[in-house]
């Protein structure tokens, strides 16, 4: 793999207070250097005989290798950050800011601070997009391989002293500023609109219960929390809650063998949620008795597991 420099993404001579001297020597130096060394470290890995060669020298390299390949690709996405006049937001970039920090205003004093935070140390501030979440998120990272699994970072702010010194000194505040005033915000909503593309993680596929509709456990602890009647059906089977040690507050146990003679004894009026030990089968088949004899039921998704590692409150089960 040969990676290949990309070009300038903004003017430089556009910019306000970040003169093309700084740029130049910043895309060169620091972004073409960064580019060189990773190039040349993964010719070096990719020339190894993995079988012979000791797995520390293998590891140095990899991890100088991801080191190298995000700072080139935060580097990229630096200078596709600049180049606007750092105002002029439209209503779906603004929205999403609101959505997520509560305003613009809020996001703008969060990723400030995070910038100042990090005066006389170095690294990136990034806005970036989590598929998973569905949500923006400021965040900054100490080094160039710190980032967030499966985030697709939108804007980069530059906060190591090759970025400024040369026009700034030390005075971070007057080079975060610039930066601010500088942000293409056209850019950062194309990448944003691009990234909201991009799936999240595909969760449990069960296509044998794909009609059983489930909850979480969060929902269950919410519907509790607000006061709402809801019969919490454990059904473990017989031989695994023989030797369980605890059940969940508010649950009652009952043998999935034999859910045809106590279904009768539950309320039509009020939700079922059934679980097992992991959220996979019995819980799902339960609801799905339940459901087909007329009861409003789902499975808890994770079962029993799934609420104990949210901290859910448990029981002694006698
Ligand atoms: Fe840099």
């Amino acid at each position: 793999m040969n990676y290949r420099i990309a070009p300038l993404f903004c003017r430089p001579w556009t910019l306000n207070g970040m003169s093309p001297r700084l740029i130049e020597s910043h895309y060169e130096h620091n972004y073409g250097a960064a580019l060189n060394r990773l190039n040349s470290v993964t010719s070096e890995l990719e020339a190894l005989d993995v079988k012979t060669t000791p797995a520390q020298v293998i590891s140095r390299l990899s991890r100088e290798q991801t080191t190298l390949l995000n700072s080139t690709l935060l580097h990229e996405l630096y200078f596709a950050s600049l180049g606007g006049d750092g105002r002029t937001l439209s209503d779906t970039i603004a929205g999403a800011l609101t959505r997520d920090f509560g305003s613009v205003d809020r996001w703008r004093h969060e990723f400030i601070a995070l910038a100042e935070a990090l005066t006389g140390d170095s690294g990136w501030i990034l806005l970036t997009w989590l598929p998973r979440d569905g949500r923006l998120i400021n965040h900054s990272a100490s080094d160039h391989a710190e980032s967030i699994a499966g985030g697709i970072p939108i804007l980069a702010l530059d906060m190591y002293e090759h970025a400024y010194h040369i026009e700034y000194g030390a005075n971070t505040t007057a080079y975060i500023a610039a930066f601010m005033r500088n942000i293409h915000w056209g850019a950062v909503e194309a990448r944003y609109i691009d990234a909201t593309k991009v799936s999240p993680p595909r969760s449990l596929d069960q296509p044998e219960f794909s009609d059983v509709p489930s909850i979480t456990p969060e929902e269950v602890q919410e519907m509790l929390s607000s006061g709402k009647r809801v019969q919490i059906i454990d059904t473990r089977p017989r031989h695994y809650s023989t030797r369980a040690q605890d059940i969940v507050e508010g649950a009652v146990w009952r043998d999935p063998e034999r859910i045809e003679e106590w279904m009768a004894s539950l309320s039509k009026d009020e939700p079922v949620v059934t679980f097992c030990v992991y959220g996979f089968h019995i819980g799902c088949q339960s609801a799905a008795a339940l459901r087909k004899a007329g009861f409003d039921a789902r499975y808890m998704a994770g079962g029993h597991y799934a609420w104990k590692a949210i901290k859910g409150p448990v029981k002694l089960f006698a």
